[in-house]
């Protein structure tokens, strides 16, 4: 059992069906996040390592020092990790929902050990339950079109910050890479016509979970509501595609507790979280 190597670009309509394929509110991988983590930034930014495949499991080298495992099958998820540690020469990182009982093991046998950090917890929704978008007026909602990448990235500098890796050439790119659609990535405009907030969605349709990543809004318009009005609107259009659940992953620890509160506000509600496991070199 010998894992293919390949780059990303050529690996991700691979990771994403298997991603797609495996789907269930205990699995860490959704087919739009690797659409977002390959595409968000200009690929000399992003520093993405190779992806190495089998037909039922795949890890990724994210970073050099950073891996992602998807897989349920044993056997196959041991040969994806063993042939992405063969390639790393220091310390990697792992993060994956603390559910992912097989990726677990496959990290504990090849010497990951928990550590402190950051975690988020995976926040599900049923859609029939969503609320109606609410907006303070002189606000409007609407999708973004084809050709406006360059407004797009700036309104999620915007809110994320000046350093934010999200160029108008990575939009540009980030909207040609499946499952991106136009019509559920969406704006909240002020009365002066600036772009103030943003929430894009990304939806499956094999599983029909639809995913909020990311979601933005700019300081000035800060606590109106903005945002969950850009991620109610997203939301509710992939409803209208045929979407039936939504999923949003945010911070869980307690240092950055803002988004889980604004998306537990819509009704989202909280279900397994990430853990994050090193493994050490001794070098
Ligand atoms: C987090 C972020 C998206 C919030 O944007 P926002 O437009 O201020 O969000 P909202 O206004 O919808 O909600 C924020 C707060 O305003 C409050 N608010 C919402 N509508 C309101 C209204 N009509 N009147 C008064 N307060 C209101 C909410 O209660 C919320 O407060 P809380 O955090 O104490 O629950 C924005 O600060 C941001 O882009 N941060 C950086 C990027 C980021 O962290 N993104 C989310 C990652 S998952």
């Amino acid at each position: 059992m010998t894992p293919e190597q390949l780059d990303i670009e050529q690996a991700l309509p691979r990771m994403q069906d298997l991603a797609s394929r495996l789907w269930s509110r205990t699995a860490r991988h959704h087919p739009g996040q690797l659409a977002w983590s390959a595409a968000y930034g200009e690929p000399e930014a992003l520093d993405l390592g190779p992806v190495f495949v089998l037909d039922d499991a795949w890890a990724w080298l994210e970073s050099p020092d950073w891996l992602e495992v998807c897989g349920v099958e044993p056997d196959a998820v041991r040969a994806a990790v063993a042939a992405a540690l063969e390639t790393v020469d220091g310390d990697v990182t792992a993060s994956t929902l603390e559910s992912e009982d097989v990726v677990l093991a496959a990290l504990a046998e090849t010497g990951f050990v928990e550590v402190e950090a950051p975690w988020f917890t995976h926040h599900h929704l049923d859609l029939a339950d969503l609320p109606p978008v609410r907006l303070p007026e002189g606000y409007a909602v609407r999708a973004v079109r084809p050709g406006e990448h360059e407004e797009r990235a700036a309104v999620h500098r915007a809110a994320w910050s000046a350093t934010s890796k999200v160029t108008t050439g990575a939009y540009h790119r980030l909207m040609a890479t499946p499952p991106y659609r136009p019509e559920l990535d969406h704006v909240v405009t002020s009365e002066s016509g600036e772009w103030v907030a943003s929430c894009c969605v990304w939806w499956d349709e094999a599983t029909g979970v639809a995913l909020v990543e990311p979601v933005g809004g700019v300081a000035e318009h800060g606590g109106r509501g903005l945002a969950a009005a850009a991620s109610v609107s997203a939301l509710t259009a992939a409803r209208g595609l045929g979407a039936t659940e939504g999923l949003v992953c945010p911070r869980g620890d307690d240092d950055y507790p803002g988004p889980a509160r604004l998306y537990r506000r819509i009704g989202f509600v909280p279900g397994a979280r990430t853990r994050t496991y090193r493994r050490t070199t001794g070098r």
